[in-house]
């Protein structure tokens, strides 16, 4: 028997990511081959001819999952019903701007958009903000959205985590898809720490540890790290644009990956509210090493954190908690 369509809501539809995300998800790439969905998508009145634009095509591409699309510069519509949000909504980082710089104007939106998910989508809506500062306005979005269940806010860090397991795959010239369990700790910002430490690569002869295959510490601990964390100004710098279709297909993994499960023996990165785990503090939107099964994440416990890594686990959680003062003084 056909599925019961699911409603997904894209902010910032108009916007580049947006367009590069939504026929990702009227393909199913996001929920499933056998998944109808109907889309939301919500934008600013400026961009309101444009994401009509975005609406003519999505019905010219003729999707056979796609069951409606909503265009709307309407808040309360866009979020009325909807089981999955992708908050894309803001404004981007240009070429030469800090994380911070965007910082005041996207946490005012978070704020303003937490009420309108919480009164109008469907109860237990999965929630994943993308647009940054990711962490920090999905901390935003939880502290001002209180019913929504904590559990259900996440920020987007799985595109850090590809690009650490497209980084590994170059250097050591395997399958990307032979690459997993690296780790994004932290905040989606150059502060981030890409860990390799528990990374798995697939060969003929089994499972072998990626810093065993790598084998040269002074790369995985330095350049391997730093492209990770700048990868993102590095696509500003090229495009002049940030990165789209990798946020795209990033989010259409994150999303897919809690619905529907990791593989056995994988985790992924997500950033999810802290609950102390590793000496991290509570309270924060902190990327953690997630498994998922039934539609929940669960992060990862046990996994050794050595000195380096430590100092690295501290200094991401130093900026987020940084964020979350800056954050509030911008908000007040
Ligand atoms: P963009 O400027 O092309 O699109 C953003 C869209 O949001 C625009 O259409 C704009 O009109 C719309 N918008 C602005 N305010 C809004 C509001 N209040 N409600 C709804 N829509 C609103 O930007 P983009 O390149 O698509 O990037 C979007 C965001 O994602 C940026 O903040 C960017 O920094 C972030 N980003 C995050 C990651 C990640 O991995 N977490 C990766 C890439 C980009
Ligand atoms: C990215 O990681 O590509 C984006 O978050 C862009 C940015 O502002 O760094």
């Amino acid at each position: 028997m056909a599925k019961d369509p699911v409603r997904v809501l894209v902010t910032g539809a108009a916007g580049q990511i947006g367009y590069a995300l939504v026929p990702m998800i009227a393909r199913g790439v996001m929920l499933g081959p056998d998944q109808p969905v109907i889309l939301h998508m919500l934008d600013i009145p400026p961009a309101a001819e444009a994401l009509n634009g975005v609406k003519m095509e999505l019905v010219d591409a003729a999707f056979p999952l796609l069951k409606g699309v909503i265009a709307t510069t309407d808040v309360v519509e866009a979020c009325t019903g909807v089981s999955i949000a992708v908050m894309v909504g803001g404004f981007p980082r240009k070429e030469g701007m800090e994380r911070k710089d965007v910082m005041s104007k996207n946490v005012s939106i978070y704020k303003s958009q937490a009420s309108a998910l919480e009164q109008h989508a469907a109860a237990n809506c999965k929630v994943l903000v993308v647009a940054n500062p990711a962490n920090t306005n999905a901390l935003i979005l939880k502290e001002y959205a209180p019913s929504i269940p904590e559990k259900n806010i996440t920020c987007l860090t799985r595109l850090d985590h590809n690009r650490a397991l497209g980084q590994i795959s170059e250097r050591l010239n395997v399958q990307v898809s032979d690459v997993k369990n690296v780790i994004i700790w932290g905040n989606h910002s150059s502060t981030q720490y890409p860990d390799v430490s528990h990374a798995i690569v697939k060969t003929e002869s089994g499972e072998k540890p990626v810093p065993e295959l790598v084998s040269d510490d002074a790369w995985l601990r330095g350049e391997f790290i730093t492209t990770v964390q700048q990868r993102g100004a590095a696509i500003i710098k090229a495009r002049k644009l940030s990165s789209a279709l990798s946020a795209a297909s990033s989010a259409c993994d994150h999303i897919r990956d809690w619905v529907l499960g990791t593989p056995e023996g994988t985790f992924v990165s997500m950033g999810v509210y802290s609950d102390g785990s590793y000496n991290v503090p509570a309270g924060l939107i902190y990327s953690f090493p997630v498994t998922c099964r039934d539609g929940q994440w669960t992060i990862v416990q046990g996994l050794s954190v050595d000195e380096f890594s430590r100092k690295k686990l501290d200094a991401t959680a130093a900026e987020l908690t940084e964020e979350k003062a800056l954050a509030y003084s911008c908000l007040t």
